[in-house]
């Protein structure tokens, strides 16, 4: 039987798969992301010629580490493919992203991408977002009327906070709401109302920006969709 860690490696590495010589590539964040980085390494070791970006400092650190050649943000334009997990996805390729913090420079590297591939094990795939509490950034700046008004949007939240018990800062210095819904039903108008909210940064919902998921299974299997 494969673990949770093997159905995240497995989606991971056929993802990896997708990537060639001449591309210039997103590399996501978290742990399945991690394994894609591992792959995407060993295949820059034994000769894939790439360029990529890092949508987190924690997985510019690892690419640096595996020897992938990261480009300056002002050399590279647009991307050909982008690698990335998510905490939900529905049957519309509607995600939740930013468990791991990095939801802003994950959104804003799958702007810019051609083609954005979502990696995750099966466990991830729901038929309705919103079980998992949506992350939001927002600007520390007053943030209690921010959270007021992420209230008033029907939800609990919770502050995100580190080890320590301070308040979690994102790499960009900013802080993360953690907004329990229970069931997003409308995912389009929600994320309309959050981008009106002054504070709010940017919110893990990413509509219409996943091109294909590879889902790993318990199983061993692989699906994609
Ligand atoms: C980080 C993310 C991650 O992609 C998401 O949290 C999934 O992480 P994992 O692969 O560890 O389950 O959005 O901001």
């Amino acid at each position: 039987m494969n673990t949770e860690y093997n159905m995240k490696q497995i989606a991971a590495e056929r993802a990896a798969g997708y990537v060639q010589s001449g591309m210039k590539v997103g590399l996501g964040t978290g742990s399945t992301a991690y394994y894609a980085i591992l792959k995407i390494g060993e295949m820059v070791r034994a000769g894939l010629d790439i360029q990529a970006v890092a949508t987190s400092r924690a997985s510019e650190e690892l690419a640096v580490q595996q020897g992938i050649p990261l480009a300056p943000i002002r050399d590279i334009g647009r991307l050909d493919l982008t690698i990335d997990g998510a905490d939900e996805l529905d049957g519309k390729l509607r995600l939740i992203k930013g468990g791991g913090g990095a939801l802003l420079r994950e959104k804003m590297t799958a702007y810019r991408s051609d083609r954005l591939i979502i990696i995750a094990d099966e466990t991830k795939a729901v038929p309705v977002l919103g079980a998992f509490p949506l992350p939001v950034e927002i600007i520390p700046f007053a943030y209690e009327w921010t959270i007021q008004s992420l209230k008033e949007l029907g939800c609990f939240v919770q502050m995100r906070r580190d080890r320590e018990g301070a308040m979690y800062e994102t790499d960009n210095g900013n802080y993360i709401a953690d907004c329990r819904f229970e069931r997003i039903s409308e995912p389009e108008e929600l994320a309309a109302r959050l981008k009106g909210i002054p504070g709010v940064v940017e919110h893990g919902l990413f509509l219409g920006m996943a091109d294909e998921a590879i889902i790993g299974y318990r199983d061993g299997l692989v699906r994609i969709f």
